[in-house]
């Protein structure tokens, strides 16, 4: 005779099992990516991201309208040059298309949170996320830069500041010069642990932002390292984050829930490009039901210890959400 315990007895229903149910999930949750180029009436889709498109800031508009719409809370702003050089000068400047982008959805009055990337990787020729001398990622010089191209999305109307590069000190970089230039009640959402990951792969084709010599394992994460995650987590809380990233999400929701027993801090996972293109691929030869595991996987994050979930399936998952 087996234990009297029966498991099974809670899950006979779906009113049980909705009382029983552990975590709860909502659109409130969601962050929607969007990819900003230059030009006008672009809206071009991205091959291995289907349904995911690069669009003109005219077209951007017409996406946040929607996003709002869903009642999606925000957006993460990425854009692309007209030219790129060596040291990735147009991810400052004002007349970039983020930045332009950024005005015009404020113009709007659209209610949607506006999130932007932090990077230099799309506006370098050499595709890295800072500066290079003589094949080197340098990193002292890339935080002034860094910080430039921060108070610059921040004097467009930016809602929230989010540094992808992984470059060391750029949080503290960052907070400082938006502190000195009136800023100080603008968050910082950072790419704590950001992983050295091939899932990135869809994103860069996007971007063209492949690095052009070697690759970022001298800044980014080794996928080995969870202990290593935690302590860039602490760093960039002791610098001054406001919110905590673990990306990719779904490889790495050990590190999405050792990061929640370390910070009481808000934690964001971004289920990024690879993950999404995955899903998307298997669907496309029926091998998977897209909907049941894009619910689950975003399920997963959700009950891993994030609070805010990056992704491209926003949109998607808010539709079955609210309806
Ligand atoms: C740029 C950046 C990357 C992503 C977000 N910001 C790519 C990279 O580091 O190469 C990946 C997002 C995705 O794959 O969806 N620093």
């Amino acid at each position: 005779m087996f234990s009297e315990i029966r498991m099974r007895r809670l899950r006979s229903n779906e009113n049980l099992r909705r009382l029983v149910r552990e975590t709860q999930w909502s659109v409130d949750n969601l962050l929607y990516p969007i990819f900003v180029v230059p030009g006008s009436g672009v809206r071009q889709e991205i091959p291995s991201m289907p349904g995911i498109y690069k669009l003109s800031v005219d077209q951007v508009i017409r996406e946040v309208q929607e996003v709002a719409e869903f009642r999606i809370p925000g957006v993460l702003l990425f854009g692309q040059p007209h030219t790129k050089d060596a040291k990735g000068s147009e991810s400052y400047s004002d007349q970039g298309v983020v930045q332009q982008a950024v005005r015009a959805i404020k113009s709007q009055l659209l209610h949607v949170l506006v999130a932007t990337d932090v990077c230099l990787c799309a506006y370098t020729t050499q595709g890295h996320c800072g500066l290079v001398d003589k094949n080197q990622i340098v990193n002292d010089a890339t935080l002034e830069v860094l910080a430039k191209i921060a108070t610059s999305h921040a004097h467009a109307g930016a809602d929230l500041i989010s540094p992808s590069d992984m470059m060391d000190g750029r949080v503290a970089a960052i907070r400082s010069s938006l502190d000195e230039q009136g800023f100080s009640n603008l968050p910082i959402m950072a790419y704590s642990a950001k992983f050295s990951s091939a899932f990135y792969g869809p994103f860069r084709d996007a971007q063209g932002s492949t690095p052009q010599f070697g690759d970022r394992r001298s800044y980014q994460l080794d996928p080995a390292n969870g202990r290593e995650a935690l302590r860039e987590i602490d760093l960039d809380i002791s610098e001054g984050a406001d919110i905590v990233m673990v990306k990719p999400a779904l490889a790495y929701l050990d590190v999405i829930a050792r990061a929640k027993e370390i910070t009481d801090l808000p934690i964001a996972a971004y289920q990024v490009s690879g993950e999404y293109a995955m899903i998307k691929a298997a669907a496309e030869k029926q091998w998977l039901d897209e909907e049941k595991v894009m619910m689950e996987s975003l399920q997963s994050i959700r009950r891993a210890g994030a609070s805010i979930i990056i992704t491209y399936f926003a949109k998607e998952a808010a539709r079955l959400l609210t309806r």
